[in-house]
């Protein structure tokens, strides 16, 4: 993490926004290796940002360190046409899903996403298509690339305290 790395804004609402410079796809990594420390049933984490930003970089390589914690290894394949996919882990179910295609947000009830915000940890790009099923309480991960360099990321995090606060600590001690 860098020096410019700090936490900010902490509201009435207790709500806590962090940002830093994740410089390079390592440090996208490691962020998302932290959230997997921390994932709990019932996390939904809204992967926000233009095309190519690293939404699904970030969902694989924390769902690649669930399965790295419990010796799993399997494909992590991308949901863009599937909209879903699901992963039964040892440690809790995770939903990951790519919105960009999607046209009605009926489907998503069909698909039972409602359901998993309660009970598995959800990693949702392109979230703008949840409409009215955005999840109160979720934590917003913005992604934006740097216009001169390739590898960089601005990351900015949104969320309730408790989590967000959790999140950059595993982060650090990483
Ligand atoms: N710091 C970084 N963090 C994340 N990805 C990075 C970084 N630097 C370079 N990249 C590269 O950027 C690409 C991001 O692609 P990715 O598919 O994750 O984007 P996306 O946000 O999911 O796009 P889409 O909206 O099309 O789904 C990957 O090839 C990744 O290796
Ligand atoms: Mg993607």
């Amino acid at each position: 993490m860098t020096a410019k790395a700090e936490i900010q804004n902490r509201q009435a609402t207790d709500q806590t926004t962090w940002a830093s410079d994740l410089v390079n796809p390592e440090a996208t990594a490691n962020l998302a290796n932290a959230l997997a420390t921390q994932a709990t049933p019932g996390l939904t984490v809204l992967l926000e940002g233009p095309v190519g930003a690293g939404k699904s970089y970030f969902a694989r390589c924390a769902i690649q360190s669930l399965m790295a914690q419990t010796g799993m290894i399997e494909d992590v394949p991308s949901p863009t046409f599937t909209l879903v996919q699901t992963y039964e882990l040892d440690q809790l179910d995770v939903w990951h899903a790519d919105l960009y295609r999607l046209t009605n947000p009926d489907e998503l009830i069909e698909l039972g996403l409602e359901q998993a915000f309660d009970t598995a940890l959800c990693l949702i790009e392109w979230p703008d298509r949840l409409g009215d099923l955005r999840p109160a309480g979720a934590l917003n991960i913005s992604l934006t690339p740097d216009a001169k360099d390739p590898d960089r990321r601005f990351v900015q995090i949104n969320g309730p305290s408790e989590i967000v606060t959790r999140l950059i600590a595993a982060m650090e001690t990483q």
